[in-house]
């Protein structure tokens, strides 16, 4: 049984259609990618999908329970980590985890060992007795994946779990997120914008935009479906031109030539590299640079949307900080 399965998933906000007729499954131990721009209709999935928001049309099923009718009973298997600052300042991380503890009305014995355990994943049983004023951006994070976690959901939803951090913060969560689905075996719904994310945590991705999903599937399929690796090489100034002996090689899809530089697309890059040299040597001819590059999600993105996600991201990061420091102001 599929752990999330939609169909035609629909949400109108009166003109605007922020998720449009979306289908999509996540099987069991997934972690699953939902990547878009601002305003792709990412969080208002999750919204649905959480039960926090009823659907203006079609159904989602998780564990073969009506979001809707079964709101209840869907509430009690999924945890979720919303994409605004949840934590409250004012109170220890340990306080912090107690409420939401009580919230799940997750017994008080039994309360006080998960507490344990979950601040132990994300290392930060150390940190709990501290206010979380005190936190870094990334200890809040943490605190608030702990969080999401205290009763022991089989379906987590992470809506943008690293916005805003810096790099190093990035990787140490996204090792957490792999300890959750390799060790406790969780499937994991998470939207991000980072590329690089989706690309090294995510076992399958739907790239969503204007509310559609304009692609999905597993991130190196992705990549390979671009149609192939880009080989660059130069020869020394004034060497002859060779562009259709390359043309003529195996694997070369296309070659382009600008002055002494060759691009060529070809379909397996490791394995035409070395024949490609091997020919340009034997026409004694010399190679002086050389570069091999492999389609990134990013140009997968670029493909399907026509637009590049890097170009949003930094009014992200000043949206982030900006609402972090309107809490601060108003304490
Ligand atoms: N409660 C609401 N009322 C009206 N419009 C809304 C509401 N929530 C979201 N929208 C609109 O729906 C669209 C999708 O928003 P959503 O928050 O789902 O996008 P997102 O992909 O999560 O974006 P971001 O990357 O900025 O988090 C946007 O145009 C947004 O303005
Ligand atoms: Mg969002």
């Amino acid at each position: 049984m599929a752990v999330i399965e939609t169909k035609d998933l629909t949400k109108v906000f009166g003109k605007i259609v922020a998720v449009d007729r979306i289908s999509f499954t996540v099987e069991e131990g997934e972690i699953f990618g939902f990547l878009g721009p601002n305003g792709a209709g990412k969080t208002t999935t999750i919204n649905m999908l959480t039960t926090l928001m009823n659907p203006t049309e079609g159904t989602a099923k998780i564990f073969g329970m009506d979001v809707v009718k079964d709101a209840n009973k869907v509430r009690n298997v999924i945890g979720l980590v919303p994409q605004d600052l949840t934590v409250d300042e004012d109170l220890t991380g340990m306080e912090n985890m107690e409420l939401q503890a009580s919230l799940y009305h997750v017994p008080k014995d039994i309360a006080k060992k998960r507490i344990d355990e979950v601040l132990s994943l994300v290392e930060l049983k150390e940190a709990a007795k501290r206010k979380v004023e005190t936190y870094s951006g990334g200890m809040r994070k943490r605190l608030e994946i702990a969080q999401g976690l205290i009763h022991h959901p089989k379906l987590l939803f992470l809506d943008e779990p690293t916005l805003g951090l810096d790099v190093q913060t990035r990787t140490v969560i996204w090792d957490y997120i792999k300890k959750l689905k390799e060790e406790h075996e969780m499937t994991i719904f998470m939207t991000t914008h980072y590329m690089e994310e989706a690309d090294a945590l995510c076992d399958r991705i739907a790239i969503i935009d204007y509310g559609k999903i304009k692609v999905s599937g597993k991130p190196k399929e992705l990549k390979d479906n671009l149609g192939g690796d880009i080989i660059e090489l130069a020869l020394p100034y004034n060497s002859r031109d060779i562009t259709e002996a390359i043309a003529t090689i195996p694997y070369v899809l296309d070659v382009k030539r600008k002055s002494e530089t060759y691009r060529i697309k070809v379909a397996k890059g490791e394995e035409a590299l070395p024949d490609i040299i091997e020919r340009i040597l034997k026409m004694n001819l010399k190679v002086s640079k050389v570069s091999l590059t492999k389609p990134t999600l990013d140009q997968v993105y670029l493909e399907y949307t026509g637009r590049s996600l890097r170009e949003t991201e930094g009014s992200r990061e000043e949206v982030w900080r900006a609402r972090r420091n309107i809490r601060r102001l108003r304490r």
